[in-house]
């Protein structure tokens, strides 16, 4: 009786998290757009995806994006599990087609208001947003 119970539970659980991680792509997004001249935007060309990776890991305020984001950008981090809504996925390409490299700077630099998403055009100069552009399409969007 209580090994029935426990399969029971365990098989409850793995259904919870597999449809939890099929829903995680394509993502629901609500996402401002940023203003239509800046979407189309991207300097990337000459940014520094080096630098981006350690502003990802480590160096952004007040918190590392990978915080929420993931360290395999997937949006898995420690904190951004409990969001809602999630952070972005940036391995979903069913999401990210829509989300050109000028949208996520707008999206970084003034954030999202009423998500966990801040903004940080006070924190990071616009090379450095940039920059952190470069690393999170290089690394994750296809
Ligand atoms: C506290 C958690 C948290 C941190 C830290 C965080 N983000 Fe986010 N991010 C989010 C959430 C939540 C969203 C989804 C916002 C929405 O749906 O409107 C998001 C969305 C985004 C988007 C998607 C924009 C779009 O238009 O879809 C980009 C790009 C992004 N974040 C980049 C970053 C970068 C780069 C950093 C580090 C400098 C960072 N984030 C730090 C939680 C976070």
């Amino acid at each position: 009786m209580k090994k029935t119970l426990l399969i029971t539970a365990i098989s409850i659980l793995f259904f919870t998290t597999s449809t939890w991680a099929a829903s995680n792509c394509p993502q629901p997004r609500k996402t401002k757009s940023a203003p239509s001249n800046i979407a189309s935007m991207d300097k990337t060309a000459k940014a520094n995806a080096e630098n981006g990776k350690k502003i990802y890991a480590k160096k952004a305020k007040p918190l590392a994006c990978k915080m929420c984001h993931g360290k395999k950008g997937d949006g898995m981090g420690k904190l951004g599990k409990a969001l809602k809504p999630n952070p972005r996925n940036f391995t979903c390409s069913d999401t990210m087609k829509d989300v050109s490299a000028g949208q996520m700077f707008w999206i970084i630099k003034n954030g999202s208001p009423g998500t966990g998403m801040v903004a940080h055009k006070k924190s990071m100069k616009d090379k450095e947003i940039w920059d952190v552009v470069k690393y999170i399409r290089q690394s994750w969007v296809k």
